[in-house]
């Protein structure tokens, strides 16, 4: 018996497999049920008590020896074979999915572009602002509630620092930092406190606009905001403007366009009226002007602050803010450039 197992043990250590077959040819002479090394284990039960656990010992060393060999055998076998694929290194690789611009950013971009080609620059400023250039120099007066209207987020205690509530602070700073003439504008992300809903978030892109120069009328305002409809939304688009109020422009008005989603029949987008409100606008105000030590007397000004979101909507027929920020790649991946 222990010679039977001494030549077993020494085929199973010399046995080579060139494939799989040759590895389940091992497995079913040595180890399957009714291999070689089973059948000696049931030799080794008729023999008497002490041979038996003499050869039960070397027994079970041959039996591991076995399982290992296949264990092995298999391994090697799986390796070679996942290398073992066709492999072309000359073929051109796969290109890889670069994705695409979000759509406010395709907005931002076609908006900046219309108005570089009016001679306007880029200006950027602080998200995290000051009250005196997010209020107080804009001619919000102290507890005047038109400060209470923008939904302020406050940084920690300090009620003088703030999360901006719209790009008009940038307009303060531009005007304070450099000397007029001035054209810029300023696109970026604002914050208000609001209950997010198809129609409002709690924070939102926006696109301000300033003018200051010797002789700048209400009539450039309309001259350069009529261009811009035209431009983003095509020749046949109408605008309007409605009179309105902000602290930091006087006259102010408000600019609508026609509803490109029902093309004026009337829908949930422009509240069954044809028009939608895109941008605040007006002549800077006076105060404002001499806050940041520019002369009223010398120059004058207008400024406009338009959505992104909203310009976005009407270019895109996009009817729910809130898909702009939930990352749904097949949202996202519908938006190209347009113009
Ligand atoms: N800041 C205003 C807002 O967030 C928008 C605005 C209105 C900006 C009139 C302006 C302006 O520059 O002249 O509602």
């Amino acid at each position: 018996m222990e010679e039977r197992i001494h030549t077993l043990r020494k085929e199973v250590e010399a046995w080579s497999a060139g494939d799989k077959a040759g590895v389940e040819q091992f497995r079913l002479k040595y180890i399957s049920k009714k291999g070689l090394i089973p059948e000696l284990f049931e030799e080794m039960k008729k023999m008497p008590p002490e041979e038996k656990k003499k050869v039960g010992k070397t027994l079970n060393e041959l039996k591991q020896a076995a399982e290992q060999k296949l264990q092995a055998m298999t391994e090697v076998l799986e390796s070679s074979t996942s290398a073992n694929y066709d492999l072309d290194l000359t073929l051109p690789p796969v290109p890889n999915k670069v994705g695409n611009q979000h759509p406010l950013t395709l907005t931002r971009n076609r908006i900046i572009e219309i108005f570089e080609r009016l001679g306007f620059n880029v200006a950027d400023g602080p998200e995290i602002e000051t009250d005196w250039h997010n209020f107080s120099a804009l001619n919000f007066p102290e507890n005047h509630p038109a400060r209470e209207m923008q939904d302020t987020f406050f940084i920690g205690k300090n009620p003088d620092v703030l999360l901006r509530t719209h790009t008009s602070n940038v307009q303060i700073r531009l005007m304070t930092d450099q000397k007029p003439p001035l054209r810029a504008i300023m696109p970026g992300r604002v914050y208000r406190n609001e209950a997010i809903s198809a129609r409002a978030h709690c924070f939102f892109h926006q696109v301000e606009g300033l003018y200051v120069d010797r002789n700048v009328g209400f009539a450039d305002l309309k001259q350069t905001l009529y261009h811009f409809a035209k431009e983003m939304y095509g020749k046949d688009i109408k605008i309007r403007f409605r009179p309105s109020f902000f602290p930091f422009t006087e006259p102010s008005a408000e600019i609508d366009i026609s509803c490109l989603i029902c093309k004026g029949s009337g829908c949930n987008v422009c509240k069954h009226t044809g028009w939608v409100e895109i941008a605040g606008s007006g002549m800077v105000h006076p105060n404002v002007l001499r806050n940041c030590g520019i002369d009223p007397e010398e120059f004058t000004g207008f400024a406009f602050g338009m959505g992104i979101e909203r310009v976005t909507m009407l270019r895109y027929q996009v009817n729910d803010l809130r898909l702009y920020s939930e990352n749904d790649i097949r949202f996202l991946k519908q938006f190209h450039s347009v113009i």
